[in-house]
């Protein structure tokens, strides 16, 4: 297989972007979020990251700055979705090398911990836990087993918290 590249999307990934969630989840809402997402005050462009297989952007995995607040205190965590590789080139490493590269970017800018909603049991390979277990909840309207959250900075999820999606995402669940 040819290697796979992971870089910050760029302007003219856009659309190449949106076709990988729809193609991916089989409809418009993920990448209806993502341009949602893009155009509110919680977007870092760094922060989105594509993989690129031979020219072509095969997936994307979006971070987003996300605050995480208990008892009147505030911090930042990122938010990790949505995320996408096409069916074509699924079951490769590829969904697999976006979240490490997401995780080392999270690192690498100082980021305490990333939250992620979707499947556990795909998550937690990467060292992702039940938030449940570390008293984090979120303001969205999913079960809450689905809720992983991933500490990066030791102790920064002490004592648990209240995760506040942004509005694109309240929107879409
Ligand atoms: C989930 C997704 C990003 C994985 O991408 P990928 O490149 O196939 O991932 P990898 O090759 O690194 O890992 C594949 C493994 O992930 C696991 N996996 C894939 N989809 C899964 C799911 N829905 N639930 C649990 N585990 C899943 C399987 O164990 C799979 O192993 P296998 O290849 O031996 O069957 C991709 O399947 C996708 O885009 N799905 C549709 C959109 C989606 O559900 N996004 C995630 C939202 S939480």
């Amino acid at each position: 297989m040819q290697p796979i590249t992971v870089r910050p999307e760029t302007p003219e990934d856009i659309r190449a972007i949106d076709v990988v969630h729809i193609s991916a989840f089989g409809g418009e809402a993920e990448a209806r979020l993502v341009s949602a997402l893009r155009d509110s005050a919680s977007y870092n462009r760094e922060l989105s990251l594509v993989a690129e297989l031979g020219g072509r952007i095969v997936g994307h995995i979006l971070l987003t700055r996300v605050p995480l607040r208990k008892h009147g205190e505030e911090k930042n965590v990122l938010a990790l979705g949505p995320m996408s590789v096409v069916p074509s080139q699924s079951h490769r490493g590829i969904g697999s090398e976006l979240i490490q590269a997401a995780i080392k970017l999270a690192k690498d800018k100082g980021y305490g911990a990333i939250v992620v909603l979707g499947h556990p049991e795909y998550y937690k390979r990467f060292g992702f836990s039940s938030a449940k277990n570390l008293q984090v909840s979120c303001n969205l309207p999913a079960p809450e087993d689905a809720l992983t959250i991933m500490e990066i900075v030791a102790g920064n999820l002490a004592g648990g918290g209240h995760v506040e999606y942004p509005e694109p995402f309240t929107a879409l669940y």
